[in-house]
């Protein structure tokens, strides 16, 4: 879509004005990493809302170049767009080989496998990204690539779906639980795309350390996002993150699917065990559980409350120039009313929704956004000449806002889902959004995948309503960074350009 295009021409014309922004200050905000050159992030957090303690504080820090060594795990049966169902457990390797394996599912609970992959291949860091600050860019290449069918119905389905481009002689060889060649050296690459797949998710990574108060550890592997439009998955260059894989040696405990993930081969795929699947129920405030990336340049935290007697929704959405969230931007709060609708067929535990949003409210969080969004015209965006940092201004008087792509009124068909974690913590699952940057406002572009979860606040800590907005204080954060410099111009292109659209805000 001519919106993606944008998007990464746009992200081209940031990296020429941080280059120039850089020569004109002479300050080394962001010198192009070698791979020897590393640079430490750390933060000191307090989610507000947040179902452990409060005076719990996690330091998180994250590496570039990251260490990869090790290997990583699915935390549950994930969901990619399609929908495809699976399970993954990637070793990376000193030496930079890895070999990922892949496990996919006829169903959405991952109990039921259909087939594996055992993916071999060497991987080279190149460097920093200028595009996912806090990401390191990496080239993959592959050596071969596995199969193993795990019963004759899905051998069937799998032929079907991989004729006719895909005719080598192995497939029709295909025995259930016996390996079989779909790519080497040799061969082509016909039947790899007939799948739909890529690895093309090794070219971002980001590994985070969590650093817990009892000298526990948790580390997580992020590698780039798939496209949710299948066509093109298989060339598409990562700008955002799928959810992360844990560490084998450190994740969180108790994580039951963790230890059957670890033990699985291609011959012998996980069986996940029973997520509890939750009624659903949105009553409540959630909250994000970390710092979110979306494709191409955007951080935030999103926040939701729900009041299903009234079928009202709020969404706020805070937005950040830098991959742990600590430089706030603007905020978004935006509401409306909700609708519920059937169970998914797509994706079985998921249920349909529609959400109409009648307002939006934003606050400028910095001086340059104040400035950016003062110069919008008459009638545009707010009252033009009245915009002042944290000061809120709601949209409705002038149906939205061009410059932020804002449309009023606006609907979108949501794809939501609840579960509970390890501990029986609810999660809310919300609809991924186009990569394109486009928005579900048809039933037709509804998500089959979904964003990181949401955990559900508890009685205690939720406030009145009237607390919300300006004074709010998702987090204590104190940041030690070094080798950083402030993206926020290139945000604000991307703003001013007003060729965002609006889920680039959402
Ligand atoms: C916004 O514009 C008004 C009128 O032009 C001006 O007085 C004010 O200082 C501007 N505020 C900011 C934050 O730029």
């Amino acid at each position: 879509m001519s919106e993606g295009r944008s998007a990464h021409v746009l992200a081209a014309v940031c990296l020429i004005w941080q280059v120039a922004l850089m020569t004109a200050t002479g300050s080394k905000l962001w010198e192009v990493p070698t791979t020897s050159s590393s640079f430490m992030e750390s933060l000191q957090w307090q989610p507000h809302c947040h179902y452990r303690h409060h005076q719990e504080r996690v330091k998180i820090t994250a590496e570039i170049p990251p260490r990869l060594d090790g290997t990583w795990l699915s935390t549950r049966c994930e969901v990619r767009p399609g929908p495809e169902f699976l399970t993954r457990s990637y070793t990376f390797h000193p030496t930079r080989h890895f070999q990922a394996l892949q496990h996919y599912y006829a169903d959405s609970r991952c109990e039921n496998p259909t087939y594996s992959l055992a993916i071999r291949g060497k991987l080279r860091l190149r460097q920093a990204s200028w595009i996912t600050r806090g990401a390191t860019e990496a080239d993959h290449h592959l050596s071969g690539v596995t199969i193993v069918v795990h019963s004759l119905a899905a051998k069937q389905k799998l032929n079907s779906r991989l004729a006719p481009s895909c005719v080598g002689p192995s497939l029709a060889r295909l025995v259930p639980g016996k390996p079989q060649d779909l790519y080497n050296t040799r061969a082509g690459r016909e039947c790899l795309s007939a799948l739909g797949f890529s690895m093309m998710e090794l070219d971002l990574v980001r590994v985070e350390t969590q650093h817990h108060n009892h000298g526990e550890k948790l580390q997580e592997l992020f590698l780039g996002d798939i496209h949710t439009d299948w066509t093109q998955r298989t060339h598409y260059r990562p700008t955002g993150y799928q959810q992360p894989l844990q560490s084998a040696l450190h994740h969180i405990h108790p994580c039951p699917a963790c230890a059957v993930v670890y033990r699985s081969t291609e011959q012998r795929p996980p069986a996940m065990p029973r997520q509890t699947q939750a009624p659903i129920s949105l009553a409540g405030r959630w909250s994000s559980q970390q710092c979110e990336t979306r494709p191409t340049i955007l951080f935030l935290t999103r926040e939701f409350h729900f009041d299903p007697d009234q079928q009202a929704w709020e969404g706020i959405y805070r937005h950040y120039s830098d991959p742990l969230c600590s430089q706030n931007t603007f905020t978004l709060r935006a509401s409306g009313h909700y609708a519920q609708g059937n169970p998914s067929v797509k994706v079985p535990g998921a249920t349909e929704f529609v959400f109409k949003v009648t307002e939006v409210r934003v606050t400028a969080e910095d001086e340059s956004t104040a400035k950016l969004l003062n110069r919008t015209k008459p009638g545009k965006c707010g009252q033009a000449g009245e915009w002042k940092v944290r000061e809120e201004q709601a949209l409705s008087s002038t149906h939205g806002c061009t410059v932020l792509g804002l449309k009023l009124p606006h609907k979108e068909y949501e794809l939501l889902k609840v579960e509970l974690d390890h501990r029986g913590h609810p999660l809310l699952y919300v609809g991924e959004r186009p990569t394109d940057g486009s928005s579900p406002d048809r039933p037709m572009r509804r998500a089959t995948s979904f964003q990181a979860p949401l955990m559900l606040c508890s009685d205690a800590e939720t406030q009145p309503s009237s607390h919300y907005g300006l004074g709010f204080k998702s987090k204590q954060v104190q940041t030690k960074t070094s080798g950083t410099g402030s993206l926020t111009p290139c945000l604000l292109m991307v703003l001013g350009s007003a060729l965002c659209s609006w889920s680039c805000v959402f």
